[in-house]
């Protein structure tokens, strides 16, 4: 398996962190990996706030825990918080955030510090205490608060992973029963290695057209074709806009 999805599989949310600080270096890789989330039309709107200082962060705790009625530290000892907002004018805002969040998470694990999405930013960032504060850095603009992504040193065994729901995937694939249509030509290229034939059709359709052949069709073994065959191919009634245009050949008839 490649790294990266290797990566991918083996985050884990943690909830148990060392004292100890991450450094500045680190915390720029994983901070540079957040701005380069994809947002929609490029927007680039959320914003990342890199709290390191212990006052503020535990000021943070304290109205995360508040909001959940409890006294508890929400970000369980983790000396790092990396608050993602976005602004909340722009369509895609909670998406854009949200897919940073995920890189943040992904990059911290690629580079050894443990991570877990703290939800209640919204909440927080509600406050007028906590708009007051981001004035303070100069940020003035309606901004929504979409999570804090605390970071630092796993304490303990890395979490187990947990097994994937059943269901959650539904392929579309093409239809080989879809409706059909019929072309014919003669052949002007058979590439048995790419499992396509091109011919230049003379029916409704004129001009080339490459036909792919599907692993298992029920189409005659490509070998068998020639260039200067007359055929009639039964194909998919989809084309792409390639040059020259494709579709998929479902029976093949020499004419
Ligand atoms: C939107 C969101 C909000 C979350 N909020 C919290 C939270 O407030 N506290 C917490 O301990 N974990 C929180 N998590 C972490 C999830 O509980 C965790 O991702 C989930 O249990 C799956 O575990 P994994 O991250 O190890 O795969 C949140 C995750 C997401 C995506």
């Amino acid at each position: 398996m490649s790294e990266v999805l290797n990566k991918i599989q083996s985050r884990r949310s943690i909830r148990k962190f060392k004292p100890d600080m991450v450094s500045k270096e680190i915390l720029d890789q994983i901070i540079e990996a957040g701005l380069w989330a994809a947002s929609g039309r490029n927007s680039q709107t959320p914003i990342i706030l890199c709290v390191t200082n212990k006052e503020v962060r535990d000021k943070l705790s304290k109205a995360n825990a508040q909001v959940m009625g409890s006294k508890a530290d929400p970000f369980y000892g983790a000396p790092v918080v990396l608050v993602v907002l976005a602004k909340k004018s722009w369509p895609t805002y909670l998406y854009d955030g949200s897919l940073v969040m995920g890189n943040l998470m992904l990059a911290a694990h690629e580079l050894g510090i443990g991570s877990c999405w703290i939800h209640r930013a919204k909440e927080v960032f509600n406050m007028e205490e906590w708009k007051e504060w981001l004035k303070t850095l100069g940020i003035e603009e309606e901004y929504e608060g979409i999570g804090h992504c605390v970071l630092g040193y796993a304490d303990g065994e890395e979490p187990k992973q947990i097994a994937r729901n059943e269901g959650r995937v539904f392929y579309v694939e093409e239809d080989l029963a879809q409706e059909t249509v019929v072309a014919t030509g003669r052949i002007v290229e058979v590439d048995v290695d790419n499992r396509n034939f091109t011919i230049d059709s003379a029916g409704d359709f004129s001009g080339r057209i490459r036909f792919n052949v599907p692993e298992g069709a029920n189409v005659m073994p490509l070998e068998k074709l020639d260039v200067n065959m007359h055929v009639k191919v039964t194909h998919a009634n989809f084309m792409t806009a390639s040059l020259p245009p494709q579709t998929t050949a479902y029976e093949v008839e020499v004419l």
